[in-house]
């Protein structure tokens, strides 16, 4: 896709249609997303395939990850079907492994700094921000982050920031939610006799038909995620 058509795409599509289609065509360009979830709820997945689906489309993407070298990244992504050696080759994909432990409590600013110098970046995925967290002082710094955050999203660029919800106190995460212009939350849920992996569409700007859908997924090797039907699924 060239520039011009770029700039025009106002949705980031995961290249997943099934996907897509349960998250009203996709995520709204300019936006801050939080995608919530426990550990192995699929959160680093989902933020995969969204930013996969992106650089299809032309996006430059950069990537601040806490729990992958580049190598085991770009391992992991080929493991559930999803190429970005050459996007990284080509310089349309960035990824910074980062150490937020070492930062200590200055973790949530550090890490702004670092995004706010990848100019001319249309998406950029934190995943996840938990480190960040657990480092940080108090929760101004938290708060200032997404603050912040919003600022650059208003500047044209995209956001996505992983979380795991227990690492928050209630009455912050409920502020941060209410600041996102997309909130997904990931679960593993009982479903009958079987556990499955759910994905609740909490909101997405934009897309009011979606809101509050429940769609089941399961990660297959070789594959990725795939849309599974759960009885409670709705939407
Ligand atoms: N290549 C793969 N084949 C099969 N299952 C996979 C593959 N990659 C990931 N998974 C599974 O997908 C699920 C979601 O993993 P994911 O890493 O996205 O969770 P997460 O929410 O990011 O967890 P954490 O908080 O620990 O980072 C896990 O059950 C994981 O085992
Ligand atoms: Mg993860």
């Amino acid at each position: 896709m060239d520039s011009s058509t770029k700039t025009q795409k106002r949705i980031i599509s995961s290249g997943n249609m099934e996907l897509d289609s349960r998250l009203g065509d996709g995520l709204p360009t300019e936006s801050l997303t939080l995608i919530e979830g426990s550990s192995g709820a699929g959160k680093s997945v989902l933020a995969q395939q969204i930013l996969w689906g992106a650089l299809q489309d032309g996006f430059r993407v950069s990537l601040f990850t806490s729990e992958n070298t580049i190598k085991s990244l770009v391992r992991q992504m080929q493991s559930i079907d999803l190429d970005v050696l050459d996007h990284l080759l080509l310089g349309k994909f960035r990824a910074y492994p980062m150490e937020l432990a070492h930062l200590g409590e200055d973790a949530p600013t550090s890490l702004f700094d670092a995004m706010k110098h990848e100019q001319g970046r249309d998406l950029i995925v934190v995943d996840s921000f938990t480190a960040a967290i657990s480092h940080a002082p108090d929760e101004l710094q938290i708060l200032n982050f997404f603050e912040k955050t919003k600022r650059l999203c208003a500047k044209g660029i995209s956001v996505i920031v992983t979380l795991h919800s227990e690492a928050v106190d209630p009455d912050l995460i409920g502020y941060i939610r209410s600041m996102c212009d997309a909130h997904l939350v990931l679960r593993s849920e009982q479903d009958g006799q079987r556990l499955v992996k759910t994905l609740q569409v909490a909101k997405i700007r934009g897309a009011g038909n979606v809101t509050g859908a429940v769609v089941g997924f399961d990660v297959e090797p070789g594959w990725g995620m795939r849309v599974i039907p759960i009885s409670k699924a709705r939407g």
